[in-house]
């Protein structure tokens, strides 16, 4: 198909080394996230000394992050639309830089707990901000794998967090331990900064404000020869309507298939239970036989890099196998992985073999869950929406998604002190059989398809409208 071929092929691969490296900078917004969430494990312990915290003083300290993640998802899609994807970043990079060292000097409890909500608004926006930048730079054929680097870089800043969390607590630079681990996030907030200064805003976001020129100047910067073409489907898309989407027409009777899916896989997303590895691995570790702080931390380390690792197959294949595969054969996967968990705390003999067994739960589950879930939400989060309710659409889904996050982290524990862990497991595993039932019924499949194609999609009823040849545009019909 004409279209199809304009839309590959054409490009110098200078051109296409600059959307790589435009994404990679974005990326460093998922790297705080990642970072800035994971940082909190290994920081607890010496909070605790410093600020002399109760238990539920610690879980404020653990959980304060996800209330501000929230905020900052509800403000992200109206300051998004309003300062352009660009600007938005920037003001995030100076947001993470700043908290970063001030929480790192926090004199008081307080004055703690305001930063890290504070930091946590720029996690939340960044969460859906990226994503969006991301989705609207990409040509089609790659958007899959360019918006994954952003899940890829949670995953590291996750890691990351672990590994600086162990360095400083050995050598905390004649500081108090926890005091560098929170300053560190300086380091990418600055590159961030500084990448995104010399990056350019979207097409996309121009042409939702009428600055065509600027939209055809971006094209001609990223995508080469594709310029004209991208920029009649664009206008075909937007040109209708450029005004401003809000929350209230995402429930729009067509459009509200969208908002299903992306809020549907944002809270499946957390009710799989990821978070309580994440957060908690070391204590599932030592409640699971594990004879030691410092091998139960070690294993922790472990899933860290096999999360990193297991994110790279969803980079290599999620625009060749396509996103529905991805995610069914990930939740086949993560339910098995918890299956085995809850046996392993509900048989003596398994529990007896220590690290073993629950080391390679963990292993099956978080592999799957890198695979599938993690990165394909946030990726369908970013493309389901159509243009005009993009921002919105996908700051809804991630607001639902720290909301989740937020409910599964504070209620893990005493669900285990009622239910018991395996049960707490099996729980976990219900909802990944209904994300399993969910993926394969509402879920489409959009890989390779035009960000107007998938807008298409919805508008015609959950049914696929083809590009028309002649003039390479689609038709978006607007029937309601
Ligand atoms: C989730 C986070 C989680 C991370 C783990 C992300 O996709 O949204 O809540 O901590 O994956 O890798």
């Amino acid at each position: 198909m004409a279209f199809e071929k304009a839309t590959t092929g054409t490009r110098s691969p200078q051109r296409q080394r600059s959307v790589y490296l435009t994404s990679a900078i974005a990326a460093l917004g998922g790297l705080l996230f990642g970072y800035d969430t994971g940082v909190i494990s290994g920081a607890q312990l010496f909070l605790i000394d410093t600020f002399h915290l109760s238990p539920q003083q610690q879980e404020l300290a653990v959980s304060c992050v996800l209330v501000g993640a929230m905020i900052g998802a509800v403000i992200a899609g109206r300051v998004n639309d309003i300062l352009g994807r660009k600007k938005t970043l920037i003001g995030l990079a100076i947001l993470f830089t700043l908290g970063a060292i001030l929480t790192a000097f926090s004199p008081t409890f307080i004055f703690f707990i305001i930063l890290r909500v504070i930091v946590g608004i720029g996690i939340g926006s960044a969460a859906s901000v990226v994503p969006v930048y991301i989705s609207e730079i990409a040509p089609s054929q790659i958007r899959g794998k360019l918006v994954i680097f952003q899940q890829l870089a949670i995953t590291i800043g996750i890691a990351v967090s672990y590994w600086i969390d162990l360095l400083f607590a050995r050598y905390p630079l004649g500081l108090l331990p926890w005091q560098p681990m929170f300053a560190a996030a300086a380091i990418p907030g600055i590159l961030l900064f500084v990448g995104m200064l010399v990056s350019p805003e979207t097409p996309r976001w121009y042409a939702s404000k009428g600055r065509w020129e600027d939209a055809r100047r971006t094209l001609d910067s990223i995508k080469g020869a594709d310029t004209e073409r991208e920029l009649t489907i664009i206008h075909d898309a937007i040109v209708i309507d450029s005004s401003q989407g809000t929350l209230k027409e995402l429930f729009a009777p067509r459009i509200r298939m969208a908002l299903v899916v992306g809020v549907g896989l944002a809270a499946l997303q957390q009710f799989v239970g990821i978070n309580t590895v994440i957060y908690y691995a070391p204590i599932i570790f030592r409640s699971a036989g594990v004879a030691t702080a410092n091998a139960a931390i070690l294993a922790t380390s472990v899933v860290g890099v096999v999360n990193v690792l297991s994110t790279l197959i969803a980079l290599s294949f999620v625009d060749r196998l396509g996103r529905r595969v991805l995610l069914i054969s990930g939740c086949i996967g993560m339910i098995i992985g918890l299956v085995i968990l809850g046996l392993v705390f509900f048989i003596p003999g398994l529990r007896a073999g220590g690290a073993g067994f629950t080391l390679a739960a963990l292993i099956i589950y978080i592999i799957s869950f890198a695979f599938s879930m993690g990165p394909v939400f946030w990726l369908l989060s970013a493309e389901i929406f159509p243009t005009r309710l993009r921002a919105v659409g996908a700051a809804s889904s991630t607001f639902v998604n720290w909301l989740c996050n937020f409910l599964v982290s504070v209620t893990f524990l005493s669900l285990v002190g009622a239910i018991g862990e395996s049960y707490t497991f099996w729980l976990y595993a219900v909802f990944g059989f209904i994300a399993l039932v969910f993926c394969i019924r509402l879920v489409p499949e959009t890989k390779g398809k035009k960000l107007e194609e998938i807008e298409a999609y919805w508008m015609n009823g959950r049914k696929w409208v083809g590009v028309a040849p002649q003039s390479n545009t689609i038709q978006p019909q607007r029937g309601d």
